[in-house]
């Protein structure tokens, strides 16, 4: 790739990522570039065509989007070993939904994070396979299996396993008072769960108010929905805490397209905070002068480690305003796409018809036994272990952001849960944290950058840190080579930089 992409860079007025991955194409198509080749390394592409790395990045994700290349960040771009012949088959020239066309953009645009032996794995929210008890699930799910007869094979009921909603009704109403056992829906996931709460109350078109940073698959399910994410600032209490603005929520709910206000009081995904409890009362005062909902996503609920619990806004709502979502993929293992909705009244009548209209019912088998295993204390015993790992690993993330983050770098602090939320230091140029993957990634760590919690996608200074998948030992590692990552970027001569930006 030579003089032909740098002309393409200032011939015409297609975009100049799509003049890349055209000629990129080209060379893949013509047999120059063989299945398993590696593209040129997007730095050095860049610095070649005198282009932003970021154009580069998004050619390379078009290109990832058609099938013809794969690779991760930091790991390098090759030719897919099983390239089509033509690439635009049949099915690409189906004619997809707005939001289909716009999911797939979201999904070519993520950055493909890699973990690996060299590789201290920061950025995801998965918890490893390490904490999850296994036995003990496999004895629940075997007792189960055996002790019931075949009605645990049928279908089950659109609320799901009447057992395990027992169960969690019961292990709420410590938290407040008097959740029954019907005004608790079982779902996959508390994924699920968002995307029923939504649907209750919005249709397409519509708006729900979302606050900036929130999770990224919320954003998604919007998307998919055909809604709208209305920003509500989270702002800094100057303590290291975050909340969302309550002038703006008043703002934002007062208008008529937006619907409900999807938030995260608890374990904030991705800043790691909690909001206090006067702010809740206040948010709570507010939703009901509007007489909007709230969606309290507490997918973190049983993962706090330090610190008195604040009631959860379902637990202070006292105008069944709030739906509150739950799930077992943190505390327990993801693969159980195991999560509930709670919710009161008609609210809960039209839930287990909207569940029943989406998929009929759960993993009977599946509930039944998450239901012995919670009700025969084998979650509580787990959860022990588990939050004291999360708390040494939490401390270690801690310590290590003391030592090794350059001079101005701020963090929140977690009382619970696997994540955390960095804010990099002003400096004399415009930096998004997409710009330090590929070098952190080089460096020996992976991050997950601000960006992909924001509903309009960046640039951000912000990152997200995760307990997740790495021990103490290896936190110090990683947070170490972001470090080293960090000092690299910042010693770089802005002006070089402002000059490759401008050429776009
Ligand atoms: C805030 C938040 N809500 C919901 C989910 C999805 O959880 P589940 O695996 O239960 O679908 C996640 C997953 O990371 C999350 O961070």
């Amino acid at each position: 790739m030579g003089s032909d992409q740098t002309s393409a860079t200032t011939r015409s007025a297609e975009p100049v990522y799509r003049r890349i991955a055209d000629a990129m194409r080209a060379r893949i198509e013509s047999g120059e570039l063989a299945q398993g080749d590696q593209l040129p390394p997007i730095r050095a592409l860049a610095a070649d065509l005198g282009v932003n790395r970021d154009t580069v990045s998004l050619a390379y994700d078009a290109l990832r989007t058609e099938g013809l290349v794969e690779g991760e960040v930091g790991r390098g771009t090759f030719v897919r070993a099983s390239v089509r012949a033509e690439p635009m088959a049949a099915t690409a020239r189906l004619q997809l939904a707005e939001a289909a066309e716009t999911l797939l953009r979201f999904e070519g645009a993520r950055p493909r994070l890699a973990g690996g032996q060299d590789l201290v794995a920061l950025h995801t929210l998965v918890p490893e396979p390490a904490l999850y008890p296994a036995s003990a699930f496999r004895r629940a799910l075997n007792k189960v299996l055996d002790e019931t007869g075949p009605e645990l094979l049928m279908y089950g009921g659109a609320r799901g396993d009447p057992g395990l909603r027992a169960v969690l009704a019961a292990r709420l109403r410590a938290d407040r008072i008097g959740v029954s056992p019907d005004e608790v829906v079982l779902c996959h996931g508390a994924s699920q769960g968002i995307s029923l709460a939504l649907r209750l109350f919005a249709g397409s078109g519509d708006a729900i108010a979302v606050e900036v940073p929130t999770y990224g698959g919320v954003l998604s399910t919007l998307t998919a929905l055909g809604l709208r994410a209305e920003p509500v600032t989270m702002q800094s209490d100057g303590d290291g805490g975050r909340a969302p603005d309550l002038d703006e929520v008043d703002r934002t709910l007062a208008r008529p397209d937006v619907k409900a206000f999807y938030t995260i009081p608890t374990f904030h995904n991705p800043l790691g905070t909690t909001t206090p409890l006067e702010h809740r009362r206040r948010l709570l005062a507010l939703a009901a002068r509007h007489g909007k909902p709230l969606i309290e996503d507490a997918f973190a609920m049983d993962l706090r480690y330090e610190g008195q619990p604040v009631p959860s806004l379902a637990a202070l709502d006292e105008s069944g305003l709030v739906v509150q979502l739950c799930s077992f993929s943190k505390s327990l293992f993801p693969g159980a796409r195991a999560g509930a909705v709670i919710a009161r009244g008609r609210a809960v009548e039209a839930l287990t018809a909207l569940k029943r209209a989406t998929d009929l019912s759960d993993s009977m088998p599946l509930q039944a036994a998450l239901a012995e295993f919670v009700s025969n204390g084998a979650y509580d015993r787990h959860l022990v272990k588990l939050r004291r790992e999360l708390r040494l690993r939490r401390d270690a993330l801690l310590e290590a952001l003391e030592h090794h983050m350059p001079e101005g770098t701020a963090w929140t602090r977690p009382e619970g849960g696997y994540q955390l939320w960095v804010d990099l230091p002003d400096d004399p140029f415009d930096f998004d944290t997409r710009d330090l993957l590929a070098d952190a990634a080089r460096a020996g760590v992976t991050f997950q950058p601000g960006a992909a919690f924001l509903p309009e996608g960046g640039p951000s200074r912000g990152l997200r840190l995760t307990v997740a998948q790495a021990d103490a030992a290896a936190i110090e590692c990683g947070v170490e080579a972001l470090g080293r990552a960090l000092r690299a970027r910042f010693a770089q001569d802005p002006t070089a930089r402002q000059a490759a930006a401008v050429q776009l």
